[in-house]
């Protein structure tokens, strides 16, 4: 059945009444995280999520938690009503777009740390960020009670962070991973690339070309160490800060890639005002 438009809930009690009824029914819920702005990355999920299951639920939340001090939470793009429009067709049955108290209603007491894998890459560079991600998902997931959940390989070491969580909390969902929707020009789509200029959108696409030029040294297993150097210096001559690009195991991210079936490439680097992640996974099984 698709929805023209998706029915809103801004409170846990009013989507939980909602979800019993579909449950009762014995709908299978599929679940969409999400901090809203929604581009054609996230519909991807919504499609993926709405193939294996019967029910889904989007939600817009744009944590604090996952927000250091210095960062864009206060400027962070927040499109409740575009957002709802996009989503009109795709087969989403509901969207949940609580407030900040109605996710923390105390505050911040507990937290979820997940720690070895939130505090390399990415968790090197925002403290903090991954131990609010993971605490929100938690509750996210606490509150839909999915049996699906759908996440993109955009985001990828916060993917592999929240497998890690469900599998060790005992959550009983499953976790999926999406492949990464890009522009023509081969840049990873974000809700932060509106912080880019135009040239800066141009320039971006960079970033995939020295993920693609690392990832066929690490298959074809020759000049490695001297591709990663080059693309680096690439990538900084171009104007980019770069803050890590790195190949890793893809299951723990751990610098033994030689031993794995697969590894990953990642990159983070900041032009202009935009942080920019991008990744490529590398199939050495082949
Ligand atoms: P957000 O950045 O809005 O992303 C929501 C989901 O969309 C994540 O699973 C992310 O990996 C996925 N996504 C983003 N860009 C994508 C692209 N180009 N292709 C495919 N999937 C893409 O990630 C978050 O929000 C938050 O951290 C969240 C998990 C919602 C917790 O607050």
């Amino acid at each position: 059945m698709k929805n023209d438009q998706p029915n809103i809930f801004y409170t846990v009690n009013d989507l939980r009444e909602f979800l019993a009824i579909a449950s009762k029914q014995g709908k299978r819920i599929g679940f969409v995280p999400t901090m809203g702005n929604l581009h054609e990355g996230h519909l991807d999920l919504v499609r993926r999520a709405s193939d294996l299951s019967d029910i889904v639920v989007v939600s817009i939340f744009v944590n604090p938690m996952q927000f250091g001090p210095h960062e864009d939470f206060d400027t962070y793009p927040q499109t409740l009503n575009l957002d709802c429009h996009a989503l009109a067709g795709y087969d989403c049955a509901a969207v949940f777009a609580p407030t900040v108290r109605e996710i923390y209603p105390k505050g911040l007491s507990t937290e979820i740390d997940v720690p070895r894998l939130s505090t390399i890459l990415c968790g090197h560079h925002r403290p903090g960020h991954f131990k609010g991600v993971a605490t929100v998902v938690c509750k996210l997931l606490n509150i839909v009670q999915p049996d699906i959940a759908v996440f993109g390989n955009k985001d990828y070491q916060q993917l592999q962070i929240i497998k890690t969580m469900v599998e060790d909390l005992l959550l009983p969902v499953q976790i999926i991973g999406t492949d990464t929707r890009r522009e023509p020009n081969g840049l990873a789509m974000s809700s932060r690339n509106a912080y880019l200029l135009e040239c800066e959108k141009q320039l971006a696409s960079i970033l995939y070309c020295a993920l693609k030029k690392v990832a066929k040294a690490v298959q074809d297993n020759t000049q490695i160490k001297a591709t990663l150097r080059q693309q680096k210096e690439r990538l900084i001559s171009a104007g980019f800060v770069l803050d890590y690009l790195e190949i890793r195991d893809a299951e723990d991210l751990s610098m033994t890639y030689v031993e794995s079936d697969t590894a990953v490439v990642l990159v983070a680097a900041k032009l202009g005002d935009a942080r920019l992640i991008d990744n490529v996974i590398v199939d050495l099984s082949k």
